[in-house]
């Protein structure tokens, strides 16, 4: 009799998941996905590709037991899988859970819309990276370090890219974003091609789990590439709300041609009320160019004497490619960094590639 009582149990269904901190719960139906059941209950959990790539649904799992879809250890560190970081996008339930997620007064509340649009200007950054300035049908609320999904006639594909401006209080209709080219890629080549000016697009947003944390602790600050935009939108609006945290920011290009913004991080960082260095590190700059600063990799530069604060305190803040981030993930690691004061947007393939 008890057996078949266990058996009635197990087969429970829908399963719970409790949330801590707090005493919410939810239920989770048979066949319904961690994150789908998130979302059916308004449970504030941020998600972008719901297929396991971007890793924007990390959450902590504390009890319990779920059935992954795929492998998370394609898109989570080692550190996050020991640390119990899921897939709430890839996790079935097979037992009740206990789940930990992330309660921050500055987390992102604006609700994901639809919008149209009409590239406004456009101007070259470096020879591969444009800034293109968008105006809206209506003016949309995001936070810094958010990105939104944006549609063209005739790709069949949406591609996201990160606001590269301060949020306004009230909304803009005016914002900008740093697009790369893609060699080969139809949709950035369409872009660069000619001037696109008055040209429509939809765009819906926003979207991502990148926002500065509250919290006093300096801010560790890592971008290679195109990850600048997410950086520079988020230290921007810091400035703009008078946070005053030390800040050390590296910034990983191949070479001084793939360098940009400069100016304005030199800037930023004569107004910055607290310690702000700015690292530009070069990783393929020929050996007898007239570039005097910093060369090798970033996480060559993940080190105390050269942050001017003590790594294992920082709060870090990472964007770039996957390899870039995982090699920081692991220096951070090694140097005592907590995972829940890490976060990263990463740009993936699934962001980036085009038809
Ligand atoms: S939403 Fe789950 S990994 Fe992207």
């Amino acid at each position: 009799m008890k057996r078949i009582l266990n058996l009635f149990k197990s087969q429970k269904t829908p399963l719970t998941v409790s949330l801590k901190p707090g005493d919410s719960s939810f239920d989770v139906p048979k066949s319904t996905t961690l994150l789908q059941a998130a979302i059916n209950n308004d449970i504030k959990i941020p998600y972008h590709c719901t297929v396991g790539t971007c890793g924007n649904c990390r959450c902590k799992l504390v009890d319990g037991e779920i059935r992954p879809i795929m492998d998370f250890s394609y898109t989570l560190s080692k550190a996050e899988l020991d640390d119990g970081y899921i897939l709430a996008c890839q996790s079935f339930l097979k037992t009740d859970i206990t789940l930990e997620l992330e309660v921050d007064e500055n987390q992102p509340s604006q609700p994901l819309e639809s919008y149209t649009g009409v590239i406004k200007s456009t101007h070259m950054l470096t020879h591969d990276i444009m800034s293109v300035s968008v105006e809206l049908d209506r003016p949309i609320q995001f936070s810094a370090g958010q990105f939104a999904d944006i549609g063209l006639e005739g790709f069949s594909r949406h591609r996201s890219y990160s606001f590269a401006c301060a949020p306004e209080d009230t909304g803009q209709k005016t914002v900008d974003f740093h697009v790369r080219k893609v060699p080969g890629g139809s949709y950035t080549e369409w872009l660069f091609e000619q001037d696109r000016k008055n040209e429509t697009f939809e765009l819906h947003g926003p979207s991502g789990s990148f926002w500065l944390r509250s919290a006093d602790a300096p801010i560790l600050a890592i971008a290679g590439g195109s990850g600048m935009a997410p950086l520079k939108s988020l230290l921007d609006d810091a400035l703009n709300k008078g946070v005053n945290r030390p800040v050390s920011y590296i910034f990983g290009a191949r070479s001084q041609q793939d360098l940009y913004c400069l100016d304005e991080m030199h800037a930023l960082a004569e107004k910055w009320p607290n310690n702000f260095k700015f690292i530009p590190v070069l990783s393929e700059e020929p050996a007898d160019s007239n570039w005097t600063g910093k060369r090798g990799f970033v996480t060559d530069y993940i080190d105390d004497n050269v942050l001017g604060f003590p790594v294992s305190e920082s709060h870090a803040y990472l964007c770039g490619p996957p390899p870039m981030i995982d090699a920081v993930l692991l220096k951070l690691d090694t140097a005592s960094v907590s995972l829940d004061n890490i976060h990263y947007d990463k740009f993936l393939d699934s962001r980036q590639l085009e038809n």
